[in-house]
């Protein structure tokens, strides 16, 4: 099979690192890539959310399977265009993507569904907003409702920034993504996230993960896109999970159908836990990014077999082949990260290190330049382990890191500490 990834990041590393070993995959192209992807693929330059480039690509290059990793090209409609053109996707359209894309969507979907979540309301213009706000008092939850690269959440402790945010965001700072605004109940609880693939009827768990989002040790300091990850998440136990699925993700899927969107690809449901039960906090259309490095660290190259099962509609048949065993991912920032960050300083060591079933490092934001890898991005690396216990993974990962010479870059040195 000739198979296609779109994207650039760790977590596309992760896919193809699963994919490349699944016999059944002959050739894989990822696009764009990056300088990790390109030592066991082949990487080409391609404007991944261009619908109409995508599918020639895809046309001119025998592809048989595409797998889109980011959540932009789903919300500009790339795998509605592939699946037009009669290329088999991975990968929910347009308007089922709204389930990341638009916040209010969400929350309505979520009503019908009668899904445990934040109560809200839902506003565009800042006066009822504020209003609503002085109303319900904080602490209080105040979203961007288009996509805002994670940025557009304000969780205000106290009214004023509440209000501040209400002005920021119908004031253009998230550009369209705030010209709606959803204020949301502020929820108490242990996060963490439940994966599954849904085929437009069928669904199937495929793990759970925990990520730490603060750039300082403790959960303190700015948010980031990740920091590291962990799989499974002891706090989504068994019985968590399975009321997750019965009273969220199931009934979301239900109604999606209903409505003439029926779901397909990888759903990702954030979750907040407080004694015993799960309210949804978001939804995601695509892997978590470092989340699917410790999904793909664990499921190996059954991956490719369910990933395809889901996009053919064939879940029903498929199966998750579990090892009880764990996976870390410690990621390797820049300097700076979030904030402002040099590029291009001189990774050395990543040679010596192991690239096998247990031990991998991906890549996220990197570049190659002849031998050398440059760093490239903000996350640059993601350290990732496997192990019988979350202790043997992460000290497998943190060995690696300590092996790695970039005097630029950091790490968080607690990455699995709620669960351990
Ligand atoms: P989201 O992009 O919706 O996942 O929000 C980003 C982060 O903000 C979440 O991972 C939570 O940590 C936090 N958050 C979002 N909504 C709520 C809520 N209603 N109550 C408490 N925390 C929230
Ligand atoms: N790690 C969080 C996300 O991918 O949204």
């Amino acid at each position: 099979m000739n198979i296609l990834i779109l994207g650039s990041g760790g977590r596309e590393h992760a896919l193809a690192w699963a994919v490349m070993q699944n016999p059944k995959c002959d050739k894989l192209i990822v696009a764009p890539g990056n300088a990790g992807i390109a030592q066991i693929a082949d990487c080409a330059s391609l404007d991944a959310e261009d619908g109409g480039a995508v599918v020639t690509f895809a046309e001119e290059n025998a592809i048989e399977f595409v797998i889109i990793g980011p959540e932009a090209p789903l919300a500009a409609g790339v795998a509605d265009r592939l699946r037009a053109a009669g290329i088999l996707v991975f990968g929910p359209s347009e308007a089922a993507a709204k389930l990341e894309v638009s916040k209010s969507f969400t929350k309505e979907i979520c009503d019908a569904a009668n899904a445990p979540t934040a109560g809200y309301g839902h506003f565009t213009e800042a006066e009822a907003a504020k209003a609503h706000v002085r109303e319900n008092g904080a602490p209080i939850v105040v979203k961007a409702d288009g996509l805002a690269a994670g940025k557009g959440v304000i969780v205000a402790m106290d009214e004023q920034t509440a209000l501040d945010a209400i002005d920021d965001m119908f004031g253009g700072a998230f550009g369209g993504a705030g010209a709606e605004v959803v204020i949301e109940e502020f929820m108490e609880g242990e996060e963490a996230s439940l994966f599954v693939l849904c085929d437009g009827e069928e669904i199937l768990s495929i793990g759970t993960a925990q990520d730490h989002k603060r750039v300082g040790e403790g959960d303190t300091g700015p948010n980031t896109g990740g920091m590291g990850a962990y799989s499974p998440a002891p706090v989504l136990s068994p019985e968590i999970e399975a009321r997750a699925m019965e009273e969220i993700v199931k009934p979301t899927m239900r109604v999606m159908a209903e409505r003439g969107m029926p779901y397909q690809g990888v759903l990702y449901a954030g979750l907040m836990i407080k004694d015993g039960e799960p309210r949804l906090v978001e939804y995601n259309v695509r892997f978590g990014d470092p989340e699917c490095q410790v999904l793909m660290m664990r499921l190996g190259a059954q991956a490719l077999d369910l990933m395809q099962a889901a996009a053919e509609g064939r879940l029903s048949e498929a199966r998750v082949n579990w090892a009880e065993d764990h996976a870390i991912t410690v990621v390797m920032a820049a300097e700076g990260y979030p904030g402002t960050y040099q590029k291009g300083s001189d990774i050395k060591g990543l040679k010596a290190l192991p690239e096998d079933s247990m031990n991998m490092v991906f890549h996220a934001g990197t570049k190659a330049d002849g031998d050398r890898i440059l760093a490239n991005g903000g996350r640059v690396l993601n350290v990732t382990a496997r192990g019988d216990s979350l202790e043997e993974a992460r000290d497998r990962a943190y060995a690696m890191v300590d092996q790695i010479d970039w005097p630029e870059g950091f790490v968080r040195r607690d990455i699995g500490w709620r669960a351990l």
